[in-house]
């Protein structure tokens, strides 16, 4: 057998645990599944004595991560300590330098640099993986840039972010309101004390934007993402949905059109047969269209010790094995920079909830507006309260252009009886 691969871990919270203790229990067939010994020799962290539920006395600890990256006892340094800056750019910055592999499960990192790293990787030679920043224990990256890559996709999709999911599954299943599941979240641990991240889609985004990089070929751009979250899902809107047949999910999803590449993370409300309305909990999963292949779904836990190492395994065996795929499946230089199609050109069907305060003509003025801006409305559904109470209207549209719906909704919201801004989700029919 070769001589064994040397890892260098940099980060042992949740995730670096969680390799820790899957390279001990399965050294065995990690060994014979690539060839030769995946064998940790390093590790860092801030916290020297902090009890990290395995046992790092094996292994040389360093107190400065960078200093990983200067080791020539290291083939690879796993860095998993996050933030798409600071420590975790420059340790992978110097480990590429010094001709080491870089193994990352850091999505903010790969969605702001990852084309950068691409070019170091590719000038330096060696390898910069990053399975685990997408999907968990999906191996959605190797999926796409491996198993898929006779196919041309025009569109990949998904569930990308367990907790949005866990907190929308619990409002369709339970009837609970928004703020009630995200507390319950945050006293579980599955969320953070500042849950921005998740909540207002920008994980979500991250992981987008680099699916979209594998998928198409193209720069990873993450600025280009429209990206909302779903703090305004309301349970009333998620009723609502159920009663016109569809389920409320935090979607990501990029497409490549005839003018460039549309990436954008929001609420959709997508209809209860499709496969993915039941992905629930906080399970992810990833959907991809291609020309040959038609239609494939992943499915399977987004997050956690266990699934995040899980991926971070695979791109060891992939290293240790010398196998050499170029960063986002084609060489950095022909990474195409697609032109990003604004959301105001989004093409799609809409729901619309209103709340109005029924009085004669009000009907009339809301059509006349829609008319003006040529949506067409497919189905209205009425609730009954007591007099002068406010009463949801809800209407879906067929599919038109987002800038006509936005501008249709401004005009809307001054109508004198309606009295509250309009609640716009959109409908993806997959
Ligand atoms: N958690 C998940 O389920 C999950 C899933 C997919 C991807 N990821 C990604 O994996 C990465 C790690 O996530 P995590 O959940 O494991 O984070 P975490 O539990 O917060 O662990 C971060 C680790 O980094 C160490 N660290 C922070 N600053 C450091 C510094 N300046 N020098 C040395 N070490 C430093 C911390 O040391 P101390 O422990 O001593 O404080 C800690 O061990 C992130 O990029 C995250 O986005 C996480």
């Amino acid at each position: 057998m070769s001589a064994s691969l040397k890892i260098a871990v940099a980060g042992l919270g949740t995730v670096g645990a969680g390799l820790l203790r899957l390279i001990s229990e399965h050294s065995e067939d990690l060994s014979l599944r690539a060839g030769r010994r995946i064998e940790i020799t390093a590790i860092s962290a801030r916290n020297r004595k902090a009890d990290r539920g395995v046992d790092i006395t094996p292994y040389d600890w360093h107190d400065d991560p960078i200093s990983l990256a200067g080791d020539p006892d290291i083939d690879v340094v796993v860095e998993l300590i996050g933030g798409s800056d600071g420590i975790a750019k420059a340790l992978c910055e110097a480990a590429i330098q010094n001709g080491k592999h870089v193994v990352t499960a850091n999505k903010a990192l790969v969605a702001h640099h990852g084309t950068g790293f691409a070019h170091a990787a590719e000038d330096a030679g060696v390898t910069f993986a990053y399975e685990a920043a997408v999907g968990g224990g999906i191996p959605i990256i190797k999926s796409l840039r491996e198993g898929l890559a006779g196919n041309s996709l025009g569109r990949v999709y998904g569930i990308l972010n367990g907790t949005c999911n866990y907190i929308l599954s619990a409002m369709t299943d339970q009837g609970r309101e928004f703020d009630d599941v995200l507390k319950e979240c945050q006293d579980k641990g599955y969320a953070e004390a500042d849950p921005s991240f998740d909540i207002d889609g920008i994980d979500t985004a991250h992981k987008l934007a680099i699916l979209a990089s594998v998928a198409f070929g193209s720069e990873v751009n993450f600025d280009a993402v429209h990206t909302e979250g779903i703090r305004h899902v309301s349970l009333m809107d998620m009723q609502f949905a159920a009663e016109l047949g569809y389920r409320i999910k935090l979607l990501g999803i990029a497409s490549v059109r005839e003018d460039g590449l549309e990436q954008r993370v929001h609420p959709c409300m997508v209809p209860e047969a499709a496969p993915i309305a039941h992905v629930s909990g906080s399970l992810n999963a990833v959907v991809a269209d291609g020309d040959f292949c038609d239609t494939i779904v992943h499915e399977g836990h987004g997050a956690g010790a266990g699934p995040t190492a899980s991926a971070i395994a695979a791109d060891l065996v992939d290293i240790a094995r010398g196998l050499k795929v170029p960063t986002f499946g084609v060489p950095a230089g022909e990474l195409k920079s697609l032109p990003s199609v604004p959301m105001d050109k989004h093409f799609g069907a809409y729901y619309i909830r209103l709340m109005v305060v029924d009085k004669p003509g009000v009907f009339a003025d809301i059509a006349a507006v829609l008319k003006e801006h040529e949506v067409s409305m497919e189905s209205v559904l009425q609730r009954i309260r007591d007099p002068g109470e406010p009463v949801p209207v809800v209407m879906t549209m067929h599919e038109t252009e987002e800038a006509s719906m936005t501008k249709a909704l401004d005009e809307i919201a001054s109508v004198d009886a309606v009295v509250e801004a309009p609640c716009m989700i959109r409908i993806e029919n997959l």
